[in-house]
């Protein structure tokens, strides 16, 4: 069996704080195979890499994201609550918001293969506008290419149906939380190619990845932190693990 290949979930995240360029370029360093992104639209219509729907949690800012521009976003730090000082003059990208165009353009410039997981948040808000943009943004970049690939994620099947009528050669990746009843696991809707349980719904349906990977879906598991989550989905023989810890999941496949 093929060894899995590993994410930075929103960069290498227990080290940095999320979703910084520090946190990529930490994962870029650290060995990943790709990187996973969520992306949320600015008022002024930017994709930013921001989990939250509000930016409490993360920044020194408050509200929804949405109700900002990008130039009011960029004032905020974005480090601090992970124990960054704001004003570290030596490394300004561990605190500063990240931009999807920059972060491509980040990837782009390593120089090497890299897959992106990229996953649009609560979409249904924006009425297609979020899978608008970043069919727009990638044609900007001209990716995919030949070392860095794309992959659409989405816990919303509307989103994953809106991308492949937008770019129907671009790979994309249902989300699961919990299994919807009915769902069909042999083919999954709207020519979803990649299945992304969460780690709890493997352990909880030991089915589920053997069902999946028997229709062609590879399946990539998320948020896999620790040995214990770690061996039940090698155990299980997923094709991907997403995780906060990309250097550690890597010492433990003796990458
Ligand atoms: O990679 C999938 C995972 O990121 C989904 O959950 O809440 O961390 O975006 P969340
Ligand atoms: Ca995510």
């Amino acid at each position: 069996m093929a060894a899995p290949l590993v994410f930075a979930h929103r960069g290498s995240s227990a080290a940095l704080p999320e979703h910084t360029l520090a946190a990529y370029l930490r994962a870029l360093d650290e060995g990943a195979d790709g990187l996973e992104c969520d992306v949320r639209l600015t008022r002024d219509g930017h994709l930013v890499c921001v989990h939250d729907r509000r930016l409490d949690r993360t920044s020194n800012g408050r509200g929804r994201v949405s109700a900002h521009t990008l130039a009011e976003l960029e004032q905020l730090d974005f480090g601090s609550w992970h124990g960054v000082e704001t004003d570290d003059p030596v490394d300004p990208d561990r605190t500063r918001l990240l931009t999807l165009d920059r972060l491509l353009s980040a990837v782009r410039a390593a120089g090497r293969d890299i897959q992106v997981l990229i996953e649009t948040k609560h979409p249904s808000r924006y009425g297609g506008d979020v899978e608008r943009r970043l069919a727009a943004l990638l044609r900007e970049h001209d990716l995919p290419d030949g070392q860095v690939g794309i992959t659409v994620m989405s816990f919303s099947p509307l989103s994953v149906r809106r991308v492949r009528e937008l770019m129907p050669d671009l790979p994309t990746a249902l989300l699961l939380q919990v299994l919807p009843p009915r769902l069909p696991l042999r083919k999954l809707p709207f020519g979803a190619r990649i299945a992304g349980p969460g780690i709890g719904l493997i352990r909880a349906r030991p089915q589920l990845v053997p069902l999946l990977q028997k229709g062609g879906h590879p399946v990539y598991a998320w948020t896999v932190n620790e040995r214990d989550d770690l061996d039940l989905a090698l155990r299980h023989g997923v094709d991907g693990i997403i995780t906060d810890r990309p250097r550690f999941v890597l010492d433990q496949l003796g990458r």
